[in-house]
């Protein structure tokens, strides 16, 4: 079928009766890690200049066929999402605000000149693959399904314009811990000789390109022994931006928090603006205004900042320890997560699985 962007979108369900055995699954689903196990069933809707989208399908998940001169191999006219479903312990299956998944989704295909998909459509997608992989919730502590939805050009052709076919695909992927080692407070590296996104680029949205970017700064983060790596603006070389894939936030002994703008290189992440309202609920002052290196460096090194966190969908809510740069190395606090930190986690967290009331209606029960 076909669709303009404002009609509604039907999909087709391919038989597909769930083909990994339940003990298999079960034996992957006790240690699922981060990104590396799949559910049975993907989306699929394909975009057609002049015809809108169409063929949706959900269907059995499995390897595309691409053309070798299929655009985005060659151009990286890419953009994804990443957001979880989490089971409540009363069996039923929960969203976590994928209608601020699908407006950014939809804000990242304006910047990389493709087609929008109607939010509803992007939703329904969403509840159509967990409702056929419901038995892929791992049962293990902080256990979710990570949805990743993605849009690509599919058009076979190598010049240089935006592409007029594209593919709308979600895969979804049980997922444990981001970090190997359930990470307490991680330790960053700054990158002073990379940025990850200038004024004008693409760094507000998201899309593979900036990822691809950071990872020789990643690399060498990890090569020193880090976990991550964060960037400094690329215009003064001063501020502090974000890590690969998550968000920063400071907290000072008076109790406030400072986040870097979203000026544009910044992605604005869902994780960040929800506890900047939960902060915000608990009375505290959070300031969205630049911060540099050298004042988080002075205000650790004199107990004015107590805490750091990094924060993201897959990482949820992740405390800084160390951070360690070409101009030597600071501990932030006592180097383990701070009282704030633990906090803002485990309230997000308890809204997320329904532990707790829900008082900005960010849940969406399928
Ligand atoms: C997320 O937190 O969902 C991300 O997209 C970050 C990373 C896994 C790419």
């Amino acid at each position: 079928m076909t669709t303009s962007a404002d009609s509604r979108i039907e999909f087709t369900r391919l038989p597909h009766p769930g083909p990994v055995p339940g003990a298999t699954r079960a034996e992957a689903l006790a240690d699922p890690g981060f990104g590396k196990l799949f559910s049975d069933h993907m989306v699929m809707i394909d975009y057609t200049e002049g015809r809108g989208w169409h063929d949706a399908t959900l269907g059995p998940r499995g390897p595309i066929a691409l053309d070798p001169a299929t655009a985005v191999l060659h151009y990286a006219q890419e953009i994804f999402e990443g957001l979880k479903a989490y089971r409540h312990d009363d069996g039923t299956i929960a969203l976590f605000r994928p209608r601020a998944n699908a407006e950014r989704f939809n804000a990242s295909a304006r910047r990389l000149a493709m087609p929008e998909l109607p939010e509803d459509a992007f939703i329904e997608a969403i509840r159509q693959i967990v409702a056929a992989d419901r038995d892929w919730f791992p049962p293990v502590a902080g256990g979710s399904l990570y949805l990743r939805p993605f849009m690509f050009a599919s058009e076979v052709f190598l010049g240089v314009r935006p592409a007029r076919n594209y593919k709308f695909i979600v895969i979804a992927s049980p997922a444990g811990n981001y970090f190997k080692s359930g990470a307490p407070a991680v330790s960053i590296w700054v990158s002073e000789d990379y940025t990850r996104a200038a004024p004008g680029g693409t760094g507000a949205a998201k899309c593979g390109g900036n990822y691809a970017a950071s990872l020789v700064p990643m690399a060498e983060a990890m090569a020193r022994g880090h976990d991550q790596v964060v960037f400094l603006d690329a215009a003064e070389r001063k501020w502090i931006e974000e890590l690969g894939g998550m968000n920063l936030f400071f907290v000072f002994a008076d109790g406030s928090m400072v986040t870097p703008p979203l000026g544009g290189t910044i992605l604005p992440g869902i994780t960040r603006d929800s506890l900047i309202d939960l902060a915000r609920d608990e009375g505290l002052t959070v300031r969205e205004e630049r911060y540099s290196l050298d004042q988080w460096r002075d205000d650790a090194q004199s107990g004015r900042l107590v805490e750091t966190f990094a924060c993201g969908t897959a990482a949820v809510v992740t405390a800084v320890g160390t951070v360690a740069g070409a101009h030597g190395s600071f501990t932030i606090g006592s180097g383990g997560p701070g009282q704030l930190t633990t906090k803002l986690r485990d309230r997000l967290v308890a809204i997320q699985r329904g532990s707790a009331p829900d008082p900005h209606g960010w849940v969406m029960k399928l």
